[in-house]
């Protein structure tokens, strides 16, 4: 009775094992950086007389494509070649130089019959490296007290994880060096926030990626005397400046009792650009006449608004230096007498006296 057991038992194996042909094992999923290479493998039992074929299913058709049935590759693909081992009986793909649209996933099926199969499959990523999308932020330019948001999408495998950083790693507006996620928002711009901002893309397959977004904000001018006060004597020069600080462009204009003050033989004004949004006005008096003493404005408009500082030119007992040092500067003309260093040499005294 034991042996009989025994026997029924390696009977039906037997016929069980003859008549159903199985995939042992097939290999386990796998990433897989572009330009690399893999192999798939699918190992099989009981598969005689039946056909055993890899394919893989396309993603946008859905459809099956047949890369190889039994030793005969399909495929016409150079990258592709398939590899049979007689021992184990085992079927490998091997794909080299992998692209992207080798992404997806690999069948390994042995026939049975038209509707009868058996199938493993085995899914092939194909990691990226990430790329800037061109639907991220260019230079922005708001008006201050106004939100702003900085936008950067990117693409890759595994999908980009995106950071933002300000130049010179400055403080962000949203606080900290470092802000993670595809969109900076500022809710209420100031001008220190302007300047440039960077947005990283890395998913660690190659190099992490970098964009940079200018930012401008736009604000009124803000503007400040040199000095509130200043003296000279009379027929000396002097120069009245003002900073103004403005985006965008501001106009400058200085007045005197109301009038707008041109060029001419009595005033010269200069402008001078310096780094960031500054700028710097100076009013040249060559000469000072009587009338020409009192409170001068330096104004800046621009289209956010218009700022203005006050001057009082009073009248000095004796020059002023500066400017009113070496030879009239201006186009006086006064010092430069045939007793010029004579004078010259008087001013130079009077200079480190009133200095
Ligand atoms: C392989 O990948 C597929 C699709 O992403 C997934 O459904 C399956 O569970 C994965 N298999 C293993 C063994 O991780
Ligand atoms: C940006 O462009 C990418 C690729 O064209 C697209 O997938 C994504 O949805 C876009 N994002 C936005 C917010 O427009």
């Amino acid at each position: 009775m034991k042996y009989f057991i025994l026997f029924i038992n390696i009977y039906l194996t037997c016929i069980y094992s003859e008549r159903t042909p199985q995939i042992v094992r097939i290999t386990e999923n796998q990433t897989v950086d572009i330009g690399g290479t893999t192999e798939l493998s699918c190992s099989v039992l009981y598969s005689d007389g039946y056909a055993v074929v890899w394919q893989k299913l396309e993603k946008e058709t859905n459809e099956l494509n047949t890369l190889s049935s039994d030793t005969t590759p399909i495929m016409r693909d150079s990258r592709m070649s398939l590899r049979y081992d007689t021992a184990s009986t085992t079927y490998t793909l091997q794909i080299k130089d992998i692209q992207n649209s080798d992404a997806g996933i690999y069948k390994c099926t042995i026939l049975i019959s038209t509707n009868n199969y058996i199938s493993k499959e085995v899914t092939l990523q194909v990691n990226s490296p990430p790329i800037i999308y061109d639907n991220s932020s260019s230079t922005m330019i708001v008006s201050e007290n106004n939100p702003v948001s900085l936008e950067c999408y990117a693409g890759g495998i595994p999908k980009p994880l995106i950071s933002w950083k300000r130049e010179n790693n400055a403080i962000l507006p949203s606080g900290g060096t470092v802000y993670r996620g595809n969109i900076l928002k500022i809710n209420n711009v100031q001008k220190e926030d302007r300047g440039t901002y960077y947005c990283t893309a890395h998913n660690n397959v190659g190099k992490s990626v970098k964009r940079s977004i200018a930012v401008e904000i736009e604000f009124p001018p803000i503007v400040r005397a040199s000095k509130s006060t200043l003296q000279q004597a009379l027929n000396f020069d002097v120069d009245l400046g003002c900073r103004i600080e403005a985006f965008p462009d501001p106009v400058i204009n200085w007045l005197k009792d109301g009038y707008l003050i041109t060029n001419n033989k009595h005033y010269r004004i200069e402008q001078l650009s310096i780094v960031g949004e500054y700028k710097d006005s100076t009013l040249l008096i060559s000469s000072i006449k009587p009338n020409q003493y009192g409170i001068y404005v330096c104004r800046a408009v621009n289209k956010l608004g218009q700022a203005e500082a006050q001057i009082q030119l009073y009248e000095s007992e004796s020059p002023v230096c500066p400017p009113a040092c070496g030879s009239g500067h201006y186009g006086s003309g006064m010092l430069l007498t045939p007793n010029s260093e004579f004078i010259f040499i008087v001013l130079i005294i009077t200079c480190f006296m009133y200095s």
